[in-house]
């Protein structure tokens, strides 16, 4: 086994629906590989109106159905020391991509990346924000992080592994 360790952070508006989802889901997807020990991953919002909450309940209703457990995570806002911390910053969507650039230390912004840019064959920029969607928007979150982290998974496998 391989002792690379890859570092990898996932942010949205709250830390309540879509990061904690992309996190859940990227851990089960590493353990299933085996690769638990090979990963630091955490999640986190640009806001700050949740922290301490844990995820959303209907987020963790949607990932539980798939045995996905997100109870655990409680929300925090992103920082400026998380661009030294993490190999790769993952955002949600094209607002959160901007808020994280204007906290982004000089020369790090290589590590920022839009999480659909791993998603092959998904148009648009943005995992759409559920929080105040009707219908089946947790389900859609799901199936797009679910596509976009295998892709972040293999991009990290040949870049790293
Ligand atoms: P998230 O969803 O960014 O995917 O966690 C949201 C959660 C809360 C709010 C907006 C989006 N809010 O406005 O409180």
């Amino acid at each position: 086994m391989t002792d690379v360790k890859v570092s990898v952070l996932f942010v949205c508006l709250g830390n309540i629906c879509r990061s904690p989802t992309a996190e859940g889901v990227f851990r089960t997807l590493v353990e299933a590989e085996g690769l638990g020990e090979n990963f630091h991953i955490d999640s986190a919002g640009t806001g700050a109106y949740h922290v301490g909450q844990p995820p959303d309940p209907r987020a963790q209703a949607v990932a539980l159905r798939r045995d996905i457990d997100i109870s655990n995570q409680r929300a925090r806002q992103a920082r400026a020391s998380d661009f030294q911390k993490f190999d790769y910053v993952l955002a949600m969507d094209d607002d959160n991509h901007a808020a994280l650039s204007v906290i982004c230390p000089p020369g790090l912004d290589h590590k920022l990346h839009l999480m659909l840019n791993f998603a092959d064959g998904v148009e648009g920029h943005d995992v759409p924000d559920p929080y105040y969607a009707r219908g089946n928007g947790f389900e859609t979150v799901l199936d797009l992080l679910e596509l976009a982290n295998r892709g972040l998974l293999a991009h990290i496998r040949e870049k790293h592994f």
